[in-house]
């Protein structure tokens, strides 16, 4: 939910093409406008709805070689996304630039303050009040770093907020509840919301802490708490490819990323699944010990996964829920002692699945970062973290992260059951080439082709495919905007019949020991509406008796079969929204990582 990126660097000329490179880095977190401020001896802002594409056109070609610079990639919350509502916000005077990830809660108390005190507002948004707090400050005497403390303790809230001066080549920063990270370059010194916006200059990072402030200049960086007192940070290296950042040939980061399945898979299981053995050791859970029952906690895709990871538990015997993260409530749910809540997701800063991590950890349970982002504020709040290694996904839709984190949960179910066998290790192992099978066999392409015009789509699967029904309907309503239902298969009896046409095709997932008949049953009765059929399965001679299109998979027993069955979902929903030419990376109105309630 909104990036921003700042930069200070010894070299000239290249402040606001690292301000670009990294906006284009973050454009996966919001793409309603764009905006930069570069601090000379004034500050020089521009700001335009829109992608940064039309930042990019909206920048002169004349040199604009800068001290410091700042810059923003929005999604809206507070007013619509125009040009006005744009970040870098700044004072009357222009004086001072601020961008801002997060939310003002009591940004209504300060603004009436501030008007009342002759400051004046040109925007609907929350973060307008920042750099008019600083300009109060600074009217009151204080230096430029006092005044950004004393602006931003004033601030009830999240946010990651980094500010620049006219004629200072120093960024101020601070953080609570939102990500910051800074970047420790040859030449220079970053900050932004995520790792991809810099990774091209540098990997070495700190990760900022809740309530830390930072002040960062060519010179260095400088990491102090809410009193000033400078706090002792630690340099990590992240071992990202900047390479996996690009599209590598590929029209769209998702088609790229849905090719990358394969090898996401074999990273995440790399030293973790001795197949002659059978055995499941994931290192960084060696010193977990879960004796309740076990708690997912998600959103979206991640929920997904979430069910099919409670599922594997359940079925190894240990009693397992999912929870939507917005509706987790610790008083409602009992948490005996000894349990575990795992935090599913992937960037590990969906602010609703911190609000759950963060009550469970209050209620006393031992808490769990699955995730994909090394240092996110999953991984860093909860007592254990267990890395999925799917590698960067720019795409909003997730794909590679949805099927990492299966195969990761079918890790845990193992190491928390205590119960692995070979033939579930070999299973695992195979996947990576089945997958691959799939994506080099698949006929969605054709699929797409034939119901591109359709009303809605359907999804109907049973038992471990029940979850991917829904991811496959969520896939299809995020980037087609058409609209898509997932249902359990034997929910769909019980009301949305009432809704199959034979303008309505059914995605039905049938494989291998998911009770087939009753599912084939469920077919039958939408058959009967004239619903035309899409049978995603490994037992065609079963099946296609059924369907109007199969799309085949290979077999691998009735836990990961369906873990191959969604990559054909993945497939269908690409081609139909290529086919009507969606925004299939950037889609409308979302943004990857949540960061708002
Ligand atoms: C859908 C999608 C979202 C996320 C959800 C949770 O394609 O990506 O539904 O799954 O916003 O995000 P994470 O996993 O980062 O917590």
């Amino acid at each position: 939910m909104c990036g921003i990126i700042g930069y200070t660097g010894s070299g000239t000329g290249d402040v606001l093409d690292v301000l670009m490179t990294g906006l284009s880095g973050l454009e996966y977190r919001g793409y309603d406008s764009a905006g930069v401020a570069v601090a000379n001896s004034s500050l020089e802002v521009y700001k335009r709805e829109g992608e940064v594409s039309a930042l990019e056109n909206a920048v002169p070609d004349s040199d604009l070689d800068g001290l410091a610079g700042i810059g923003h990639t929005r999604w809206s919350t507070h007013g619509p996304p125009t040009d006005a509502n744009a970040h870098p916000h700044t004072d009357d005077d222009g004086r001072v630039a601020v961008v801002h990830n997060g939310i003002i809660e009591n940004y209504q108390a300060l603004r009436r303050e501030l008007e009342a005190d002759g400051y004046t507002f040109t925007s609907d948004t929350d973060t307008e009040v920042v750099p008019h707090l600083i300009r109060s400050a600074l009217d009151s005497g204080a230096d430029r770093e006092t005044a950004f403390r004393q602006a931003v303790q004033r601030l009830e809230g999240s946010y990651a907020v980094a500010t620049v001066f006219n004629g200072s080549e120093t960024v101020y920063a601070a953080r609570n509840e939102s990500p910051l990270v800074l970047g420790i370059g040859e030449d220079g010194h970053y900050l932004a919301s995520d790792v991809p916006a810099f990774i091209e200059f540098t990997d070495r990072v700190v990760y900022l802490e809740d309530g830390q402030f930072a002040r960062v200049n060519p010179s260095g960086i400088v990491v102090t708490d809410d009193q000033g007192a400078i706090v002792e940070t630690a340099v990590e290296t992240v071992d990202w490819d900047p390479e996996d950042a690009g599209k590598s040939g590929y029209d769209h980061y998702m088609l790229k990323e849905i090719h990358e399945q394969p090898t996401a898979i074999r990273k995440c299981l790399r030293e973790r699944v001795t197949e002659l053995e059978g055995s499941i050791d994931v290192a960084e859970l060696a010193d977990l010990e879960v004796e309740g029952p076990v708690q997912f906690v998600a959103c979206g895709t991640s929920y997904h996964a979430a069910l099919y990871g409670a599922r594997l538990l359940r079925e190894r015997g240990v009693p397992a829920q999912s929870f939507l993260a917005s509706e987790y409530d610790v008083d409602a749910v009992p948490l005996p002692e000894g349990s575990l809540v795992v935090g599913v997701t992937q960037s590990g800063e969906t602010a609703d699945t911190m609000s759950a991590l963060r009550a469970a950890n209050r209620a006393g349970a031992t808490t769990l970062a699955l995730t994909n982002v090394v240092g996110s504020s999953a991984a860093r709040e909860c007592d254990h973290v267990m890395y999925i290694r799917a590698g960067p996904e720019i795409g909003v839709a997730a794909t590679k992260t949805f099927v990492s984190q299966q195969v990761a949960l079918a890790m845990l179910s193992s190491v928390v059951s205590g119960r692995g066998s070979q033939e579930f290790a070999q299973q695992l192992r195979a996947l990576p080439d089945q997958i691959q099978q799939v994506l080099d066999e698949s006929t969605a392409r054709e699929v797409a082709a034939a119901y591109e015009d359709a009303d809605a789509y359907f999804f109907i699967g049973r038992g471990y495919n029940a979850p991917v029904a829904l991811e496959g309907a969520l896939k299809m309503k995020e980037i087609t905007y058409n609209h898509a239902e997932g249902f359990a298969a034997g929910e769909l009896k019980h009301g949305p019949l009432a809704l199959v046409t034979d303008s309505t095709p059914v995605f039905a997932l049938v494989t291998e020991g998911d009770d087939v008949s009753k599912t084939l049953g469920n077919v039958k009765e939408v058959e009967a509406r004239d619903a035309p059929i899409v049978a995603v399965t490994d037992i065609p001679d079963q099946v296609s008796a059924y369907a109007d299109h199969v799309l085949e998979v290979p077999s691998s027993g009735p836990r990961f079969t369906p873990i191959l069955a969604n990559i054909q979902l993945q497939l269908v929903a690409y081609w139909i929204a290529n086919r009507l030419d969606r925004s299939i990376d950037k889609p409308r109105n979302l943004a990857k990582s949540v960061t708002v309630k």
